[in-house]
């Protein structure tokens, strides 16, 4: 990043003007930030920023967002682009190495993800730890997990080849354990993964297929289900990986790490948001009752939200939003399904919602949830599935984000301080003196 000079910031403390003086520094695009690390020296207090919405925890040079004008790039590529011309594959290549591959690096990429979708034996075993009713994003995170007491032949952060086997046993295992987490939940066997299928392919095909019967995946499914996992594939430092890079910041195996990021993700703020969609529209039920479920919403008193839509960072239409929306069409119409009541109806709210001052007043918009759960639950998802497959494409960013962490020379624990407004300090009180 190019130092821009410095910004002397004066406070009146206790009645006295003191200053301190932090460097300014600019990015390739987007805000410069203040570097503030010598503030406490100088000034002797903390910068105070609950959720981090002002607060730039890192420099990075893999995605950029523009809340304000709804941009997103992966590695300086727009998103919509990426969306049209590539694959997920070839973007998992950009956002762990930083290039599109050429033809010999793509060949060799896929082949390395392609050839590695198996888990090892035993880790079938843990499967059937669990309830058969257990939620998939419990199953994903706990086996994900369990992934360090397997390959314990690269677990070394602090080695490049380590690193590379571990991002790719990650992105080639994670959809592997997703489709078995949904075939343990029905009951049914698992499915193998096989070499000669594609990633999306293969992961619809070990969701789908029974050992009774021939099963072709739908090509349409398979570019549509490519498209959707690309479109989730990296955010910044949204909450998941911001936990991936606190977790990774301690040493620790990237395994852990991502079981950490696929947690955080599970919660309906973030990553859940999309089957939290699905049950709103379910108990709005029709359009009729639209006006009342918003004046819920609108309701302070009420902890009423309207799912998939808000965020952090834009406040204009989630450019993800809008291609889900066309790629809903396209499959609906593809399916042969004319007219779908979820698609109409979140359409209306859509419509209502964006005429309504209160989404206006406070720059609300559909944001990437909003449109794909209706999409995953028209091509067989069932609802619960619907964040796993969130956490597969996010795979790809979590692991370039860690290995981006893990080799800047200038990473440090992460290790957030606080403003304390508990107790003084006071003695023990023994139990006869606390009435
Ligand atoms: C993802 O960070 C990322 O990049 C995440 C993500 C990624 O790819 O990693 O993009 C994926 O997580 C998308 C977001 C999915 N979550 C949802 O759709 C859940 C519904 N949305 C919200 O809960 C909310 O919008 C958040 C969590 C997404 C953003 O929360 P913020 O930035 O803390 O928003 P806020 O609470 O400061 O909201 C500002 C105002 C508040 O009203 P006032 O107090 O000013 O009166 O807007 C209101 C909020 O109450 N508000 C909503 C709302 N979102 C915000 N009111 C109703 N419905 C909503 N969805």
């Amino acid at each position: 990043m190019a130092d821009n000079g410095t910004a002397t910031i004066t406070l009146t403390l206790d009645g006295t003007n003191q200053s301190a003086s932090l460097k300014l520094r600019a990015g390739t695009i987007g805000p410069s930030v203040a570097d503030i690390r010598s503030l406490y020296n100088e000034l002797g207090i903390f910068t105070f920023d609950p959720g981090y919405g002002g607060t730039a925890a890192c420099e990075s040079k893999i995605t950029y967002i523009d809340g304000d004008a709804g941009v997103l790039l992966y590695r300086g590529y727009p998103i919509e682009q990426l969306a049209e011309h590539s694959t997920f594959l070839e973007v998992a290549h950009l956002l762990l190495n930083g290039e599109l591959p050429n033809a010999a690096e793509k060949r060799l990429f896929e082949h390395g993800v392609l050839r590695h979708t198996m888990l090892h034996e035993q880790i079938r075993s843990f499967f059937n730890g669990f309830r058969r009713d257990a939620h998939p994003m419990a199953v994903l995170c706990g086996v994900v997990g369990a992934m360090s007491a397997f390959y314990h032949d690269s677990l070394d952060i602090n080695d490049p080849e380590h690193r590379r086997i571990s991002a790719f046993r990650l992105i080639a295992k994670v959809p592997t354990i997703a489709a078995w987490a949904f075939k343990y939940s029905i009951g049914q066997p698992f499915v193998y993964p096989r070499n000669d299928l594609g990633y999306a392919e293969n992961l619809l095909y070990m969701m789908h297929a029974v050992p009774t019967e021939e099963y072709r995946v739908s090509p349409v499914l398979a570019r549509a289900l490519d498209l959707i996992l690309i479109l989730h594939a990296d955010h910044e430092q949204n909450a998941s990986t911001s936990t991936v890079r606190l977790a990774g910041s301690t040493g620790a195996n990237p395994f852990a790490c991502i079981a950490a990021g696929i947690a955080s993700l599970w919660g309906p703020a973030h990553g859940g948001a999309n089957e939290a969609v699905l049950k709103m529209l379910a108990e709005i039920g029709h359009a009729e009752q639209i006006p009342d479920f918003i004046r819920k919403v609108k309701d302070r008193n009420s902890s009423v939200r309207l799912m998939g839509f808000g965020h952090r960072v834009y406040k204009n239409y989630d450019p993800r939003a809008k291609i889900m929306q066309r790629t809903c069409h396209e499959v609906l119409g593809e399916l042969g399904i004319k007219d779908d009541p979820l698609l109409d109806l979140a359409v209306e709210l859509e419509r209502v919602a964006l005429h309504d001052e209160y989404f206006v007043s406070r720059k609300l918009y559909p944001n990437v949830d909003f449109y794909s759960g209706i999409i995953l639950k028209a091509m067989g998802f069932p609802t619960s599935m619907f964040t796993a497959l969130f956490a597969v494409a996010r795979t790809v960013g979590w692991i370039s984000q860690w290995k981006e962490m893990v080799e800047d020379p200038s990473q440090r624990i992460g290790r957030p301080r606080q403003l304390y407004t508990g107790a003084p300090r006071r003695d023990y009180l023994p139990l006869s003196a606390r009435g």
